[in-house]
C-alpha cells in the first residue's frame, strides 16, 4: 500500500479529476449524476495549454467530407503507428462534438454564407478546422466549458496541486494535493482520472505554459500505469523567437492562409525540402528551421503581403503576441523558431479511457490512446481532449456501485501542522530546470542520436543524485523516461527523427513501458505491446 506519510485532511470523494483544461472540462460535464471533485493548479479553465491553443477543432463538417476521411488524414499523420479504432472514434464523434460544444455555450467563427467557417491546415485533405476568435479557439473553449462547469457540474478546488497517488493493493484510490495554504489534502477517489496536459516545459524552447511538465505522467508512472510512445514529441515549428517563455505560437493557419517563411535574403527555402514547401508536414518544416538555426541562419515568417491589414482581424491573438514584443506582422517579419509543443506519448489508455491500474483514468494530451501514433495531425488535439474526456465522464456517469463517496471537507480531521503557501524557487532550483530544459532541447529535440541522448541521461542521471524538490524531481524523472524512449527507438518516424537511424523500420511499432522507482528506470514491456489495446483494458 503506498499512502503518503502526513496529511492535513482526508475528503472523501466520488470521481475526483485532475486538471482543467478541455479534457478536464469535459469529463466534469460528462459524468453527471457522478460529484465530481475538480483540482486545478491555478484558475478553473485559466491553467495549461488550453486557453493558450490557437488551432481550431478538426471535424468533417463540409459537404465534401467524411468522417473516414479524416480518419485517412489523421492515420497518414501518425506515420503508421495509430490504432484505427481510436482514430474511427475520434473523426466519427467529430461533428456531433462541435454542436455538443455549442450547446455548452462554446461560440465557434461562422461562414458568411451561414453555417460555421471551416479552414484547412497542412495535411488535411479538406476545410474541416473550426475556429473560434480567428486564432482564440482554446480561449473560448476553455471559457464555454469553465462557465458551463461553474453552473454546478463539479466541485472545484483551485490553486490546488496534485503531488502523488495514493494505491491500495494495486488500485489507485486518491490523491495527495497541496493547498495554496500549503495544507495537504488525501482527496480519497473512487475514480481518479488525470487530465494533466503535456510535458512541453522540459525543453527551453516550448509553447507550452510553466505548469507542462509531465506532473501527471510522473504520478501515474510510479503508481504503476503502463506509459506508451513516450518518445514521441512534436515540436511545433514556429514559435515567435523573442525570447519569451513559453515561446508565442505563430499558428500554422498563418501559413495556411499563404505567408511565407522566408531566410534574411527574402527567399523561400523550405521549397528546396518539400514540395509542399511551408504547408509540408510539420516534422519536416520543424528540421529544416531547427538546422537552419543551428547554422547560424535566419528564419523568418512573412505575412505582409499574404495578410497584410487583415492581420488583427484574422489574427488577433498572434497580432496581440507579436504587438507585446514590439513587431507589427503587418509590416515587420517574425523571427520564429521550432519548439516543444505537444506530447504524442503519455499514459497508455484503452479507448475508453482506462489505464492499466485499476482505478485510474486518463484523457487528454498526458494521455496515449493511439490517435496521434508518431505525429498529430493539425487540430486533433483539442477535439481528442473533449472526444476522450465526454468518453470517461459518461462512462464514470453509468456506472452503478460503489462509487459514490462523501464530501465534507469541512468536518475533515486536521492533523499535522501545515507549511505555509508553497514559497517562489529560489534561484537555485531555478538554475537546475534551466539546465534540465538545456540538456533536452540540445539532445532530445528535433533531431537525436545515441551520443546525444546517452549525454543527456548520464545529465539527468548526476542531477538526480542532488537533492530535489517534487518539481524537479518530476522534471528529472520525465526527462529520463523520454530520452530512454528515444534511445530505444532506433529508427526515425513522425516526429522522432535519428540522425544515426534516419530511414523508419518496417518492423517497428507502438512502445508500452513501466516505471521503476527504485531503479530510476524505464522499463520496456514489448510482450504486452504485442496486444496492447486489450492488455490495457480491466
Ligand atoms: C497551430 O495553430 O499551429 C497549432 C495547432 C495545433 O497544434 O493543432
Amino acid at each position: 500500500m503506498r499512502r503518503p506519510a502526513r496529511v492535513d485532511a482526508v475528503v472523501h470523494c466520488d470521481v475526483v479529476v485532475v486538471g482543467s483544461g478541455a479534457a478536464g472540462l469535459a469529463v466534469a460535464l460528462a459524468a453527471t449524476p457522478r460529484r465530481v471533485t475538480l483540482v486545478t493548479g491555478g484558475r478553473l479553465a485559466a491553467h495549461g495549454s488550453t486557453p493558450l491553443a490557437q488551432g481550431g477543432i478538426a471535424a468533417a463538417l463540409g459537404p465534401d467530407d467524411s468522417p473516414s476521411l479524416h480518419a485517412e488524414d489523421t492515420v497518414r499523420a501518425a506515420a503508421g503507428l495509430a490504432d484505427p479504432e481510436a482514430v474511427r472514434i475520434l473523426t466519427e464523434a467529430a461533428p456531433a462534438a462541435i454542436h455538443r460544444v455549442l450547446a455548452d455555450g462554446a461560440r465557434f467563427d461562422p461562414s458568411p454564407r451561414g453555417g460555421l467557417a471551416l479552414g484547412r491546415e497542412a495535411a488535411h485533405s479538406r476545410a474541416r478546422i473550426v475556429h473560434a476568435g480567428g486564432d482564440a479557439t482554446g480561449a473560448e473553449l476553455a471559457r464555454g466549458l469553465g462557465a458551463a462547469v461553474r453552473r454546478g457540474a463539479a466541485r472545484v478546488l483551485e490553486s490546488t496541486q496534485a503531488e502523488e497517488l495514493t494505491t491500495e493493493d494495486g488500485r489507485v484510490t486518491g490523491v495527495l494535493v497541496r493547498r495554496a495554504d500549503g495544507r495537504r489534502w488525501l482527496l480519497r477517489a473512487a475514480a481518479l482520472v488525470l487530465a494533466t496536459g503535456g510535458i512541453g516545459r522540459l525543453w527551453s524552447r516550448t509553447t507550452n505554459p510553466r505548469e507542462s511538465y509531465g506532473a501527471g505522467l510522473a504520478m501515474a508512472a510510479r503508481a504503476g500505469a503502463l506509459l506508451a510512445d513516450l518518445e514521441f514529441v512534436q515540436f511545433h515549428p514556429t514559435a515567435l523567437a523573442v525570447g519569451a517563455d513559453p515561446m508565442p505560437l505563430v499558428t500554422e493557419a498563418l501559413r495556411g492562409a499563404s505567408a511565407a517563411i522566408v531566410d534574411d535574403r527574402g527567399r523561400r527555402f523550405l521549397l528546396d525540402e518539400h514540395e509542399d514547401g511551408e504547408l509540408a508536414p510539420r516534422d519536416v518544416v520543424a528540421r529544416a528551421l531547427a538546422r537552419r538555426l543551428l547554422a547560424g541562419g535566419a528564419c523568418l515568417l512573412d505575412a505582409r503581403r499574404a495578410v497584410g491589414e487583415a492581420f488583427p482581424e484574422r489574427f488577433p491573438t498572434v497580432f496581440r503576441l507579436a504587438r507585446e514584443h514590439g513587431l507589427d506582422p503587418r509590416v515587420d517579419l517574425l523571427p520564429v523558431s521550432p519548439a516543444a509543443h505537444y506530447h504524442m506519448g503519455g499514459v497508455a489508455t484503452d479507448s475508453r479511457g482506462l489505464t492499466s491500474q485499476p482505478g485510474l483514468w486518463a484523457c487528454g494530451e498526458v494521455a496515449s490512446t493511439g490517435v496521434h501514433g508518431a505525429n498529430r495531425l493539425a487540430s486533433n488535439s483539442l477535439l481528442e481532449a473533449l472526444v476522450f474526456g465526454w468518453r470517461v465522464g459518461e462512462a464514470l456517469g453509468r456506472r452503478t456501485g460503489a462509487l459514490e463517496g462523501v464530501w465534507d471537507p469541512t468536518a475533515a480531521a486536521t492533523t499535522g501542522s501545515p507549511e505555509g503557501p508553497p514559497t517562489e524557487s529560489p534561484p537555485t532550483e531555478e538554475r537546475v530546470e534551466r539546465r534540465i530544459r538545456e540538456i533536452l532541447w540540445r539532445h532530445v529535440g528535433v533531431e537525436r542520436e545515441a551520443g546525444g541522448l546517452e549525454t543527456a541521461l548520464e545529465e539527468l542521471a548526476r542531477l538526480r543524485r542532488a537533492p530535489l524538490d517534487r518539481r524537479l524531481r518530476d522534471l528529472v524523472t520525465v526527462g529520463g523516461m523520454v530520452t530512454s524512449a528515444a534511445l530505444a527507438r532506433r529508427e526515425s518516424r513522425g516526429a522522432h527523427f535519428r540522425t544515426d537511424h534516419p530511414a523508419a523500420d518496417p518492423a517497428s511499432r507502438r512502445s508500452l513501458f513501466s516505471w521503476s522507482e527504485t531503479r530510476a528506470e524505464l522499463v520496456a514491456e514489448p510482450e504486452r505491446a504485442a496486444g496492447r489495446p486489450a492488455e490495457v483494458a480491466r
